[in-house]
């Protein structure tokens, strides 16, 4: 292209005034409550490193079953490139709402559900919509890392749960219970949790939705890992215990279950008015998810679900060898976890996972996630992930058991 130099100054804008200029952007104090990640400040150390293998994986290792694919592909063929109705496509508002009647003997509706872009959004949503200055919410420690920083960016407070490696990681719905005070908003649970794999049983979830409903307090229940249980026992679904949708939300998506994160759909399964705010709120995030995504969707919960068996048969294999290796490594205090693909051990008293975990993976390669990623109260816990081949785990232990015995701090376990 050619430019003529001699008529620049004339279209070039005027200098600005240097005393309104500023060099860099000045944000919104509230995104001080946004925490480096735990998990980017491991994950990016390792890109750096030679020969690394990763237990701090977050997604499924499996690929997107074809028919999925195949689904979003034909979508895209045949137009489906616009934006869809706000509360979602129509096709999947049906899908979900048979799915979810059928698998949780609930009774909802269409109107019952909002599609997000991922579970994400939906946890996005439903924190900024209810967090406020004065308010309250209740959150286990460690839990899934976006809750807390959520809260805090509009105002609200956040009470933790501790939970212990040696209690698996359980929640005491009693001490819950006795935290609840006339500023608790609301109760946020994840179960199978991510770090934890931990599946609270039916009493806890009936016996907090029961408490919580009696006192006003909402309930935003987390379900994303509901389908990747890894024992042969009852699935709790808030959906299944609450007594009616006043005051309860579930966020959830294909994400896991299908394992097509990158497709990004999500939703949020409430009651009819909350949807219906919802629905305007949502028009100032994402608009809609991605439409060919949701018709992948409908072919995920109208197709074949043996895709689910297999992953899921596959989890509980490692997850019954990562147990075996947790407890065969000396300082390491493990539990039973039966859901999601995550186990959180913790190290022995007084030692920092943060340092541990980054010394650990520059001297054996082995990448894990320490516990601070997910709470303030976790900081000696370590999550491992077993999305990853057993060749791979195998291999990880083999490096971190000899190093970890050589440590100072675990002299004594050795
Ligand atoms: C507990 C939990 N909730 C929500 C999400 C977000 O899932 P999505 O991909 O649907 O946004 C994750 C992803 O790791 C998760 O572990």
């Amino acid at each position: 292209m050619a430019v003529n130099l001699e008529s620049s100054e004339q279209v070039l804008p005027p200098e600005p005034d240097k005393r309104y200029v500023r060099d860099r952007m000045v944000w919104n104090p509230a995104m001080h409550a946004i925490p480096v990640s735990g998990i980017r400040r491991m994950v990016n150390r390792a890109a750096e490193l030679d020969d690394v293998v990763h237990l701090s994986i977050g997604q499924p290792d499996f690929p997107t079953p074809k028919h999925i694919i195949d689904a979003h592909i034909h979508a895209l063929q045949n137009g489906q490139t616009g934006y869809t109705m706000d509360a979602g496509l129509p096709e999947l508002l049906t899908a979900l709402k048979e799915y979810y009647n059928a698998k949780y003997r609930s009774t909802l509706d269409e109107d019952n559900f909002l599609i997000t872009t991922g579970a994400t959004e939906g946890i996005y949503l439903m924190i900024t919509a209810m967090a406020a200055p004065g308010r309250e919410f209740i959150i286990a420690d460690p839990t899934f890392l976006l809750y807390a920083p959520l809260i805090r960016m509009n105002g609200g407070q956040v009470r933790t749960v501790p939970t212990k490696a040696s209690e698996g990681h359980q929640i005491d719905p009693e001490r819950i219970i006795d935290m609840i005070g006339p500023n608790t908003h609301a109760i946020i649970l994840n179960s199978p949790s991510n770090p934890t794999g931990t599946v609270y049983p039916r009493e806890t979830i009936e016996w907090l939705c029961q408490e919580a409903a009696y006192r006003g307090v909402e309930i935003l229940s987390d379900e994303v890992y509901d389908n990747l249980i890894l024992d042969d026992i009852d699935y709790p679904s808030v959906l299944s215990c609450a007594t009616d949708l006043d005051g309860v939300a579930v966020v959830s998506s294909f994400s896991k279950t299908y394992a097509m994160p990158g497709l990004r759909v999500g939703w949020i399964v409430a009651d009819q008015n909350t949807i219906r705010t919802l629905r305007r709120y949502h028009m100032f995030t994402t608009t809609v998810a991605s439409t060919p995504a949701q018709w992948a969707g409908v072919a995920a919960l109208y197709g074949d679900q043996s895709c689910i068996t297999e992953m899921v048969t596959e989890y509980a294999r490692r997850r019954d060898r990562v147990v075996d290796l947790v407890g065969d490594t000396p300082g390491l205090t493990g539990y039973w976890p039966q859901g999601a693909f995550y186990i959180a051990p913790s190290l022995p008293a007084g030692v920092d996972a943060g340092k541990l975990a980054m010394r650990m993976l520059e001297e054996t390669g082995v990448c894990v996630i320490p516990g601070d990623a997910f709470g303030e109260g976790s900081s000696n816990l370590l999550r491992i992930s077993y999305s990853t081949s057993m060749d791979k785990i195998e291999e990880a232990f083999a490096r971190m058991q000899p190093w970890l015995e050589r440590q100072p701090e675990f002299a004594r376990y050795g």
